[in-house]
């Protein structure tokens, strides 16, 4: 029996070059994004293979057309989020930051817990989301970005405790990717930029392995530990940019 994968946000970017190498490794695949034709592009690659749904994480409707999808793929033994938007916003503009926490937190509350309550009923499951390393400290060029990486850092800990403490057999995966370059970052210019299809396979590999915690790649592991030890005094007079 082919093992069943749902992929939210794989019109582009991580979640588009997951898909495709669990479409390549012969599992069938459901993909969500906004974007219809982008669906259609990856679909058309392994139609038999592939099913597709139109879907937003910010509208109320998201965790019914998730099931929807769920029943196209014929089930759900993994699932990942990857849906995600940030960006840089020195000059603080409010609407910026409100939309980040609608996709990044209102979106990953009402996807996580569609899934954790899919797999709470079917007795199995594991679930996997791309936050990211910005939700190690706060970042001033991007507030709600990073805040936002940090709830969902928090979030899937707490998911992980609920879980043990219904007794429930979820695994959970938190993938916390460095720069990689995809249309998020709008241009090159980041430094220690990885390559979407070489983060790809490692987050492949981190959920085969069931890793709780993925830092990708080896550079920002070690980044992230010299990170963590900097003292909040001294971290919030560092003028960082990218
Ligand atoms: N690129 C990086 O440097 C980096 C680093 C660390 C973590 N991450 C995280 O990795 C994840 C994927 O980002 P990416 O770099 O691959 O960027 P991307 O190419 O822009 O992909 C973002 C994906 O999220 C989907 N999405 C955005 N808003 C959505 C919504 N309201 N409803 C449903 N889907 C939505 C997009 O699909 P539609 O537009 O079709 O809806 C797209 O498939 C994000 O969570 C991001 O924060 C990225």
């Amino acid at each position: 029996m082919n093992k069943k994968i749902i992929i939210i946000g794989a019109t582009s970017g991580i979640g588009r070059e997951v898909a495709l190498i669990y479409i390549a490794q012969g599992w069938k695949v459901g993909i969500a994004g906004r974007r219809e034709t982008e669906l259609e592009t990856l679909r058309s690659k392994a139609p038999g293979q592939v099913s597709a749904q139109v879907l937003d994480v910010t509208q109320p409707d998201a965790a019914d057309k998730l099931h929807a999808l769920i029943e196209q793929t014929g089930g759900m033994d993994v699932f990942l989020l990857s849906s995600g938007i940030g960006k840089q916003n020195y000059v603080l503009q409010t609407d910026i930051e409100l939309a980040t926490a609608a996709t990044n937190v209102e979106g990953f509350i009402r996807m996580t817990n569609a899934a954790y309550h899919y797999f709470e009923k079917q007795g199995y499951g594991h679930l996997a989301v791309i936050s990211s390393i910005a939700g190690t400290k706060g970042l001033g060029a991007a507030a709600a970005y990073s805040a936002t990486k940090g709830f969902q850092n928090i979030y899937m800990d707490a998911l992980d405790q609920l879980a043990r403490m219904q007794k429930l057999n979820i695994g959970f995966t938190d993938i916390r990717p460095g720069f990689v370059a995809t249309p998020l970052l709008k241009d090159d210019s980041y430094p220690m930029l990885m390559k979407a299809t070489n983060v790809a396979q490692d987050i492949v590999k981190a959920i085969e392995r069931k890793k709780r915690v993925a830092i990708i790649d080896w550079k920002y592991r070690l980044l992230v530990f010299f990170w963590r030890l900097i003292p909040k005094w001294i971290w919030l007079r560092l003028p960082v940019r990218n």
